[in-house]
């Protein structure tokens, strides 16, 4: 399964704030945008990664997160011209897709909630065709909105209709099998001008092989759309992060975590940030899982599922 992060667009409903800087790298807390929807990638397991950006921008996540090494991953960049559409990640994308599934988020989605990475994981395994996600919103216009019959089967999908025939949003997350990239190619431009991510999405429903899984209560999926959505995306976190102690999107933890690197690259990376409260974070991630010993630079022994989905720091072997 290859990943695609859609990190384009004008960013015109955030201006001023967008006036030179790309929507996806603005603050969320303590992070940038991106890191959130690059984690949501990571934790299902995805490990080669495609970031689209318009050209004025593109060399900003490059800097930030360079060829993705550090991190376990494989990172590419490519530029998307004008933001003719989300859909057109496909087109973009396909040399990178090749013959693989794909699964797409955009780089202005939140989510997080219990058992997710566990989730995600399970459905790239048993993809047949595509698998959409659903979350119940109080605004329904301001989203592609999907219908679903009383045996939980996909009837309907629309782009930001007037008359909303449910409140299930479709989030900017979505899997998809490799005719994703034929299917674009057969797109055309809607009425917008925009190649729509709704109308692959109609084309995998009439094929009957669209799923939609609905996230449910106790699931938070954001938006970061308006200057309000922004702000109380970044309080979420806050409050959570502060409340608990643990760290959402935190792409170095989940690195770890995810096997893709090891103790001695989470404290590397860790003492980068020295002198930040993420920098300690990770720092005493690494401390306790060797139990304080010296760091070995190998990955870490078996990594445990726990009930949040996330796999959870694997006990240091004994004698190591
Ligand atoms: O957030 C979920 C919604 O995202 C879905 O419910 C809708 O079905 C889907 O069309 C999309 O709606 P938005 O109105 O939020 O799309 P927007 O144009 O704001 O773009 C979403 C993200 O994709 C944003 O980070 C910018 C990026 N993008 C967008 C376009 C149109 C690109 O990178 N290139 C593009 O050409």
């Amino acid at each position: 399964m290859k990943g695609i992060i859609m990190a384009g667009g004008s960013g015109s409903r955030l201006k001023p704030l967008t006036g030179v800087l790309s929507k996806q790298l603005l603050p969320v807390y303590n992070k940038p945008m991106i890191y959130y929807p690059l984690s949501v990638l990571m934790l299902a397991g995805i490990r080669d990664i495609l970031l689209i950006s318009s050209p004025h921008h593109l060399h900003l996540f490059r800097a930030l997160l360079g060829d993705g090494s550090r991190l376990g991953l494989r990172l590419d960049y490519a530029e998307q011209e004008h933001p003719g559409g989300i859909a057109e990640a496909f087109l973009i994308g396909a040399d990178h897709i090749g013959d693989d599934a794909v699964t797409l988020v955009l780089g202005d989605n939140l989510f997080h909630g219990p058992g997710f990475s566990a989730m995600l994981r399970d459905r790239a395994g048993r993809l047949d065709g595509c698998t959409i996600f659903g979350y119940p919103v109080r605004d329904p216009q301001r989203y592609g909105v999907a219908e679903v019959d009383d045996a939980g089967r996909l009837v309907s999908i629309e782009e930001k209709p007037r008359r909303p025939r449910s409140d299930l949003a479709v989030t900017g997350l979505y899997m998809y099998d490799n005719d994703v990239v034929g299917i674009a190619r057969g797109l055309t431009p809607s009425a917008r001008g925009e190649l729509e991510i709704t109308d692959i999405n109609q084309v995998y429903m009439d094929r009957g092989r669209a799923e939609l899984l609905r996230l449910g209560r106790g699931f938070v999926w954001l938006d970061t759309g308006t200057h309000d959505a922004l702000l109380e995306a970044g309080q979420y976190v806050q409050i959570l992060e502060q409340r608990q102690s643990v760290r959402i999107a935190c792409v170095e933890e989940i690195a770890y975590r995810m096997g893709f690197i090891g103790t001695g690259q989470l404290l590397r990376l860790g003492r980068e940030h020295a002198d930040t409260d993420y920098g300690t974070y990770l720092v005493d991630l690494a401390e306790r899982a060797t139990d304080g010993r010296r760091v070995p630079d190998v990955p870490p022994p078996d990594l445990v599922a726990d009930p949040t989905g996330l796999p959870s720091l694997a006990a240091p072997a004994p004698g190591s």
